[in-house]
């Protein structure tokens, strides 16, 4: 048995069923044992899955270029800074080195309290803990981590009520048996950009579905990945492998423009890469100093546009709209 199985294991004899959000938490972030914070590599062929960071340097030529047209549009300013929210290993470092680049994740980094430019977030909302709701006998109730020598989902007591109202302003009236995932800290999360950023773009990049999709997920859309496998028991083996949640594009939207952060762009990655490409037809991300160096930047740009491109998706938000409006 795992320290971190025995750890969540305790607590629940102690206390009784704790909630996913608890659960999800320890598993990718407790500070010893969490998926994120062992002594391990997540990331990349010897790792458990890929993301779109490490397909250098084509992705990061491409949003380099989708983040150029912003600082173009905004005037170029001088103190134009990218604020890269979940950067992992800093793949982005090189790509985005023409602008003052603030990288923020767990053990390093933090969003500068004031500044212009962008909030750049590959597969960041998707890894913030998550509330795990069930609608059941007309009411949502909170699906919680019980311990039966293994641990199982538990009998569920009412949501709280941020969480019922989370569930009422973005997903559309529920069927019964229906699950959900409610993600609080990304709201969360968009009023400390709100705040922070006095101008400038959030660029999410992430999978996910909006209001009237999330019908197509009636069991929920939590996941973990394993050595690229996926599977749907996410409470097996916590701080063995990622637990991720689909995102709620709605969520971000709605309650960015409540926050001032007015919807530009709402497209597949493979939209927005072909928009990056578009005006060099892609020369300066295939521009190659070997014929061999070429073919790999071509295959890198395959698995982006037909690999990853229509699954993931980009929400692009402006904020400081509508004060430069008045
Ligand atoms: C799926 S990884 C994505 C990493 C990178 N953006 C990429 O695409 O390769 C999610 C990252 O978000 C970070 N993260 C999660 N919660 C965070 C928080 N509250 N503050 C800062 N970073 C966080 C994790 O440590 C992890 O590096």
């Amino acid at each position: 048995m795992s320290p971190l199985t025995e750890i969540l294991r305790d607590e629940i004899r102690r206390a009784g069923p704790i909630s996913f959000r608890r659960f999800m938490e320890a598993a990718l972030y407790d500070p010893v044992h969490g998926y994120y914070r062992r002594a391990h590599d997540p990331f990349g062929k010897q790792g458990d899955f890929y993301t779109a960071e490490q397909i250098q340097p084509v992705f990061g030529i491409l949003m380099a270029a989708r983040i150029r047209a912003l600082y173009q549009e905004m005037g170029a300013p001088p103190d134009f800074t990218v604020v890269e929210l979940g950067a992992g290993r800093r793949e982005m470092a090189a790509a985005f080195s023409e602008w003052r680049y603030v990288p923020v994740d767990l053990a390093h980094g933090e969003m500068p309290e004031r500044f212009r430019g962008v909030v750049f977030a590959n597969e960041f909302f998707d890894a913030l803990p998550v509330d795990a709701v069930a609608f059941r006998d007309g009411g949502y109730r909170e699906m919680r981590v019980a311990w039966d020598d293994r641990f199982v989902w538990a009998a569920a007591p009412p949501a709280r009520e941020e969480v019922v109202d989370y569930l009422r302003r973005y997903f559309p009236p529920p069927a019964e048996g229906a699950l959900f995932e409610v993600n609080l800290d990304a709201l969360a999360w968009l009023e400390r950009i709100a705040h922070a950023m006095e101008a400038g773009f959030v660029f999410t990049i992430d999978y996910g579905y909006t209001r009237a999709e999330s019908v197509r997920f009636p069991r929920g859309a939590l996941m973990s990945y394993r050595r690229h496998h996926a599977d749907e028991d996410v409470l097996c083996d916590p701080g063995a492998k990622d637990i991720t949640a689909h995102v709620s594009f709605t969520a971000l939207e709605e309650h960015g423009a409540h926050l001032g952060l007015q919807t530009v762009r709402f497209e597949t990655l493979a939209q927005t890469l072909l928009a990056a490409g578009e005006p060099d037809q892609f020369a300066a991300a295939l521009a190659a100093s070997t014929p061999e160096e070429e073919l790999r930047r071509r295959l890198q740009l395959k698995s982006l546009l037909f690999g990853m491109g229509e699954t993931f998706r980009t929400l692009l938000q402006k904020a400081g709209g509508a004060r430069a409006a008045k």
